[in-house]
């Protein structure tokens, strides 16, 4: 088949890709790089030695989306495309609200024009926010975010719903990520955030590669077995196949909505111990203050994904922390190394 796979320079994007070519489709991509490198491109293209068409472009750009539909006929489109930071969005709201919802916005109505009608959408565990019960399955209630990023999520979902109900031939696919970790095997490819890490297994990997002083744990206090934050870690690997796999499954038209996670929930020491474990030494860090809108446990129930499309998560928590301090060691300054 042939994807346009939106935001494939970025971290989940670029995995994806990887496997979408391994499994023998024809990838088409567009992304703007605000939030990723082209090397990312040329290290995709080193893996799987197939050519990734390219795109520069925002998914926001018509007259650019309107080319790639008129030079390719295009059976899926992957959606990656946007804007991720939960701390940033609260600061900027309308930027947020603009390139996501505006983004999708825009691609749905060059899809339609151009008659593709099937999408797979990254949705989140945020839609879930404070969860209402545990392990989150895709029936728990959605809404009741906390940020202009959860809400963007959150909207983006009604949004298709919308546009399924309007037109049944649409074919749907709102897969919920829990917490995407890891790095490729090759040590090719990974995840590169600009500055200082928000999210804590990349920031953990600068202080294990002596980048950053020490871990700043937030919060010891919760309802959980050692009192810090719980979350369902996923191997950045296993969720690119998720994709693979709905792409292929999902044959007939519909919304179908997914949890990608393992199931199993690890609290922040417990990944530190992880990470300690693979790359050997142990890790400084010291307990701060709980982070505003964090909550005390997330975790995944994921059978309806094993049931209805015969995907599950293969990789652990060790896997997933030895792969990113193999991407970590090989690229130090991430793809700029
Ligand atoms: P990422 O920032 O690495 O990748 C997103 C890519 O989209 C980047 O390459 C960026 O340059 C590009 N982009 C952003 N806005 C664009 C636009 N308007 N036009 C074209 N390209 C644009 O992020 P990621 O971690 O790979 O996340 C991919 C998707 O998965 C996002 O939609 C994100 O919200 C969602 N998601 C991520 C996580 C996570 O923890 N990483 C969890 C749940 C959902
Ligand atoms: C994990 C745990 C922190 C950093 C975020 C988004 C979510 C989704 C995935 C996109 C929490 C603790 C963290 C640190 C720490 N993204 N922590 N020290 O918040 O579960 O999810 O990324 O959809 O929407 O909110 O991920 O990695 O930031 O935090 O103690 O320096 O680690 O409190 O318990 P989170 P995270």
């Amino acid at each position: 088949m042939k994807v346009l796979v939106t935001g494939g320079a970025g971290y989940i994007g670029s995995h994806t890709v990887v496997e979408l070519q391994q499994a023998g489709h024809e990838v088409v991509v567009v992304d703007n790089l605000s939030n990723s490198s082209p090397v990312c491109l040329q290290r995709i293209e080193q893996i799987t030695g197939k050519r990734v068409p390219f795109y520069k472009g925002d998914v926001r750009d018509t007259e650019l989306l309107d080319r790639i539909f008129s030079e390719h006929n295009i059976d899926w489109v992957i959606h990656f495309a946007g804007l991720k930071a939960v701390g940033e969005s609260v600061a900027k709201p309308l930027e947020y609200y603009d390139n996501n919802i505006g983004g999708t916005l825009k691609l749905l109505e060059a899809m339609k024009a151009h008659n593709c009608k099937k999408i797979v959408f990254s949705s989140s565990a945020t839609v879930y926010g404070d969860p209402e019960r545990l392990p989150i399955d895709e029936s728990c209630k959605t809404g009741g975010t906390t940020n202009p990023y959860g809400t963007s999520k959150y909207f983006q979902e009604m949004i298709l719903n919308d546009v399924y109900k309007a037109d049944s031939e649409w074919t749907v696919v709102l897969l919920r990520y829990f917490n995407p970790v890891g790095a490729h095997e090759s040590g090719l490819i990974g995840e590169d955030p600009s500055g200082i890490p928000n999210n804590l297994t990349p920031f953990i990997a600068k202080v294990a590669i002596g980048q950053l002083p020490e871990i700043g744990v937030f919060g010891d206090d919760y309802d959980t077995p050692d009192g810090t934050g719980v979350r369902d870690y996923i191997h950045v690997v296993d969720l690119a196949k998720g994709h693979l796999v709905a792409i292929d499954k999902l044959t007939r038209s519909g919304v179908y909505t997914y949890n990608l996670g393992t199931g199993a929930g690890y609290s922040v020491l417990q990944v530190i111990h992880a990470f300690e474990k693979a790359c050997g030494h142990k890790l400084p860090y010291s307990i701060k203050p709980r982070r505003a809108g964090d909550i005390a446990m997330c975790y995944a129930s994921c059978d309806k994904a094993k049931r209805e499309l015969g995907w599950e998560a293969k990789l652990g928590i060790d896997e997933m922390c030895a792969s990113l301090w193999n991407w970590q060691t090989k690229n130090p300054r991430g793809y700029n190394s």
